[in-house]
């Protein structure tokens, strides 16, 4: 199964590591293998951060500031502090002393923001921790959290995104590329298109809603941290707990054995820091867990964005100028411009182009991750510009699309490493029915609702971060364990690492164990950017050349491999056989029994990732949606979905299915429900539950049908670009094309709510 990709991936290199199993065998990836860990979770033993249980666990609970910007200038904890069950109260006078944080863009910063935790009595944005209440109980904690008393001297603010737009800058960088590329005159070129939209549309602020809150269990022993933590950035973590507490990064340890959802919000935050610190000052461990509202007050989201999207096109439907800026919000005190304009940078053969972005600060909580941050909110400006300009040109919006189609990326003039867009377009058209669409918009009807179709790209970039580690341990009983500090978030990574490493070392699945969750493990890749599959493949497949020429020496001159060298072998039924002689045979069991091993190890990093800056690597693909919008209500509800993708090869059908679907379920609320509601006059969120942040729930989402290319990319570990994120790009310009398509009406501002189309 491993036989049609390279298996390390250094361009312009050989391909190495051990071969392929045999022709004819059996393998793992690409099996929709159930997860591993289901049995755990649907039986309740998966222990998460939360329900951790220690000896004297102390509660926190968190006092919110209730301003934007200024200082505490009295601070009341003596009723809190003679509360029942109360240990102590934390406030910036008694925590203990702390650097600041490294945030996100900063050197190797993992953090949210680069502010100092509870070291002053500066505020900056509403909902800043002002005290920590540790009690023996979470209610008595609670409780108490409610007798502190803080007033504030406030300071002039900037809580409205549409004043602190008239102070746009430049960000210098946008993830490590240029906030600006440009390449010809598009203005002009604009101007003289024969056919052109000019547009500008909104996107809101947006909240991270992972059904696991965010928590941190605590305990310090003997000088050393203990954190069991919700991460989906173990290893950086750890590290950055140790910078703010100034130890040694062998005195910190995160473990992170489940995560119940991350999207982007699991990273480091101010309450694993505040645990920390109170569990320091109260020498009991602690537990903070943070409420919903606490999550919206502590753990930042989507930035809100103002988008223009410019189009001109010649007769012959040919792109002659593709404009694409814009303005996100962000804080002077992180380093998320949220990269809107990167869909732009890759997607079509544009003659001239012109992307920038800029940021208008704010003083609110830092922006931050969220699933497919810049792409997600990035394609529904573009596509749904490419739908108003395929409308007035009367031409079919695949089409156009198909017109444009690069042969190399249209900025970085990189090959594609392997692209299927067409491709994915044209399954996907077939299997929805795209054809019956009318491109007339309000004609079809079936009763009370209108009823339209739109498609729209998807696309998200393939990402491999350096530094990854795998240690493999393969005992005498032929059992492997796969060890990195990886992290398991729902997705499937444990399932797929042991697909993986099965097929690799030609051993049963139920011979492999995958250990992750843990800093103490070999550094991990982070759940992040779509990248930990490519990373831990990469590992895992460094590691298991040194395994193999471990075992190859151990089994000497007395083995059926005798005098093999390890690219004449492959392995398979358990042990290593010559490549062109199956019969020289000789099973790991049997090469360790008699080297009178207990087990052999090795531990590797991944191939240094070359790949990504030789080639273009991005995965794309076609969302297709139909809506309803009821003619007297306004009310719009997917009638259907069709998702298909090109995203190099599919490991697990059974994940990856649910990783795409689960992106467009998150699209979805993007497209229609979901907008954090900041009250102007003081920054505050004022929608921060489930009630009143609307999540898609089940009735909300229809059938959703996915599809892929299963094209593998050769310049991937594994062929495979990675899936976590592609699901939610595209998937709000195609709900907002149909209900355009519906009724004629187009909504150029998220979320597509009723009162935008009576
Ligand atoms: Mo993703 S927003 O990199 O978890």
């Amino acid at each position: 199964m491993l036989r049609h990709v390279p298996d390390l991936l250094v361009p312009g290199t050989r391909p190495a590591g051990p071969p392929a199993p045999r022709q004819g065998q059996h393998g793992h990836v690409g099996e929709p293998v159930s997860r591993l860990d289901g049995a755990l979770k649907v039986r309740g033993a998966a222990r998460f951060a939360a329900e951790v249980p220690l000896e004297r666990l102390l509660y926190a609970a968190i006092v919110h500031s209730t301003i934007a910007r200024g200082r505490i200038a009295a601070l009341e904890t003596a009723a809190a502090e003679a509360a029942p069950g109360v240990a102590l109260v934390m406030t910036y006078r008694n925590a203990p002393r702390m650097k600041a944080p490294e945030a996100f863009g900063e050197g190797d910063g993992v953090a949210g923001s680069n502010l100092p935790v509870m070291q002053d009595d500066s505020i900056h944005w509403n909902g800043e921790v002002v005290a920590v209440v540790l009690a023996e109980t979470q209610e008595q904690a609670d409780h108490a959290a409610g007798l502190v008393s803080a007033t504030y001297e406030s300071a002039t603010a900037t809580t409205d995104f549409a004043a602190a737009q008239t102070g746009a800058r430049g960000p210098g960088q946008v993830v490590g590329e240029p906030a600006m590329v440009a390449s010809g005159d598009a203005e002009i070129a604009l101007a003289e298109s024969e056919h052109r939209v000019d547009r500008t549309y909104s996107t809101p602020p947006l909240n991270h809603n992972a059904i696991e809150l965010h928590a941190a269990t605590v305990d310090w022993v003997g000088g050393s941290l203990v954190v069991h933590d919700a991460t989906q950035m173990i290893t950086g973590t750890a590290g950055a707990l140790a910078h703010v507490f100034g130890l040694r990064p062998d005195q910190v340890r995160v473990l992170s054995p489940f995560v119940g959802g991350g999207f982007g919000g699991k990273t480091l935050w101010s309450h694993q820091i505040l645990a920390a610190a109170a569990a320091k000052l109260a020498r009991r461990p602690v537990r903070l867990v943070l409420s919903r509202a606490g999550v919206y007050r502590l753990v930042g989201g989507r930035t809100p964005t103002v988008q223009r999207v410019a189009l001109g096109a010649n007769r012959d439907g040919q792109l002659a100028a593709l404009i694409h800026t814009g303005v996100a919000a962000m804080t002077a005190h992180n380093n998320c411009p949220e990269q809107f304009t990167f869909p732009a940078r890759h997607l079509y053969a544009a003659r001239t182009l012109r992307l920038e972005q800029k940021v208008a600060d704010m003083d609110m909580l830092a922006n931050s991750w969220m699933r497919a941050p810049g792409e997600s909110i990035g394609t529904f400006a573009l596509e749904s510009a490419i739908d108003e300009l395929a409308y007035e040109m009367k031409i079919d919006p695949i089409e156009l699309r198909r017109r444009w189609e690069p042969q190399r990326d249209p900025t970085s003039r990189s090959a594609f490493s392997s692209r299927h867009l067409i491709e994915a377009y044209a399954d996907g058209a077939s299997r929805f029915g795209w054809e019956r669409r009318d491109p007339t918009p309000g004609r079809r009807r079936d009763g009370e609702w209108l009823v339209g179709m739109g498609v729209a790209t998807a696309t998200y970039p393939y990402y491999r971060m350096p530094g990854v580690k795998a240690r493999l341990r393969l005992d005498a009983y032929g059992h492997l364990t796969v060890s990195t500090a990886g992290h398991e978030m729902g997705m499937g990574t444990a399932t797929v690492q042991a697909q993986h490493a099965a097929d690799r070392l030609g051993l049963p699945l139920e011979q492999v164990s995958f250990a992750y969750g843990d800093s103490l493990l070999p550094a991990g890749a982070m759940a992040g950017g779509s990248s930990q599959t490519a990373g831990t493949v990469a590992a895992v497949t460094a590691a298991s050349v040194a395994l193999v020429e471990k075992v190859l020496k151990l089994a000497g001159n007395d083995s059926p491999l005798a005098g093999l060298r390890p690219d004449d072998v492959v392995a398979c039924d358990g042990g290593l056989a010559h490549a062109r002689d199956p019969s020289r045979h000789e099973s790991y069991t049997s090469i360790l029994r008699r080297a009178r091993r207990d087990s052999v190890e090795v531990e590797q990093a991944g191939s240094i990732p070359l790949e990504q800056m030789k080639y273009s690597m991005h995965s794309t693909g076609a969302q297709f949606a139909e809506v309803g919008v009821n003619a007297v209500t306004g009310e719009v509800r997917v009638r259907r979905f069709l998702g298909s993708f090109d995203c190099g090869r599919i490991l697990n059908p059974r994940t990856a299915a649910s990783q795409f679907r689960g992106g467009i379920v998150m699209g979805i609320g993007l497209a229609l429900s979901e907008h954090t509601l900041l009250d102007p006059r003081n920054g505050r969120i004022a929608n921060p539950s489930l009630a009143e942040y609307h999540v898609p729930v089940h009735l909300d989402v229809p059938e959703i049908e996915v599809m892929w290319t299963d094209i593998p990319d050769p310049q991937a570990p594994l062929g495979a670009r990675g899936i976590g994120e592609i699901g939610i790009t595209g998937t709000a310009a195609a709900i907002a094309n149909a209900v355009f398509n519906a009724t004629g009406k187009r909504v150029r501002h998220l979320p597509i709510t009723l009162d935008k189309l009576l």
